[in-house]
């Protein structure tokens, strides 16, 4: 059975990502900051991550690694919007999504690295808000609108480059994806597309074998 490890799996587009790969077959170890979820399965086991805890994130990859689980795909799904009515940078609302966005879910994934197979995929969920290209331009809507949001998407796209040209002899592929505007907490009610279809676009990225280094959503590639 393919296993995929998935973070912030409770809500939102993880946990739809999750119940996409349980109905594939898949055995799924999620994530949530408290541990618990509101669905259960029985390929489905979860843990406790909190992002902004570097005993959290050890004490996760310990009990990862002692299950002797191994993972054919792990998708670093969780993140936070936290300066979304801000249209200038407030520094400590910086440092906090810099802390989950970036600086946590490369610490996990630097740490989970040698669990994953060979063959196997390093997605991250990241944003076309972080496209440097298109801020201004597509996401016009909101042109100077969470500006630390922007920021850490950006770099987190910068540390998949950087991991895939690492791994790159070592048969592990790392991208990231653009799930689309989404109906989550996130997302918010006016969103265009739903969760489950967010959900499937990371799903098809994930399973598929794309070009290593690159930024993806349901289209095809997109600027940096
Ligand atoms: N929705 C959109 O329109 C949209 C668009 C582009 C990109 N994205 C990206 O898609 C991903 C999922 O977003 P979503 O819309 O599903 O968001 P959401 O509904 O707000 O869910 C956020 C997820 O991140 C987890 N999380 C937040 N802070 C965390 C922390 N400190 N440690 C560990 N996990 C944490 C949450 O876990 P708990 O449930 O335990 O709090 C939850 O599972 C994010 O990376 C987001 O940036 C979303």
């Amino acid at each position: 059975m393919n296993s995929v490890l998935i973070t912030g799996a409770g809500r939102g587009i993880g946990k739809e990502l999750s119940l996409r790969f349980l109905g594939a077959g898949y055995r799924v170890w999620g994530t949530t900051t408290s541990g618990d979820a509101d669905f259960s399965h029985e390929n489905l086991q979860m843990l406790q991550l909190d992002l902004r805890s570097p005993e959290s994130i050890k004490t996760c990859v310990q009990e990862l690694i002692s299950s002797g689980e191994r993972f054919d795909i792990a998708v670093n799904n969780a993140g936070a919007l936290l300066d979304e009515n801000e249209k200038t940078l407030k520094t400590d609302l910086l440092r906090q999504t810099l802390e989950i966005n970036l600086i946590g879910t490369s610490d996990f994934t630097e740490q989970v690295l040698p669990l994953v197979n060979k063959g196997g995929h390093i997605v991250m969920v990241s944003s076309s808000a972080g496209s440097v290209g298109r801020t201004g331009n597509v996401v016009s809507r909101y042109p100077s609108q969470y500006p630390a949001y922007k920021i850490s998407k950006a770099a987190l796209n910068m540390y998949m480059r950087t991991l895939a040209v690492r791994l790159k002899d070592k048969d592990i592929t790392v991208s990231s994806v653009h799930p689309g505007w989404a109906r989550t907490d996130m997302g918010g009610e006016e969103a265009s597309i739903s969760a489950e279809e967010a959900a499937d676009t990371v799903y098809k990225v994930a399973i598929s074998r794309p070009e290593t280094g690159h930024f993806w959503y349901s289209e095809g590639e997109l600027p940096w």
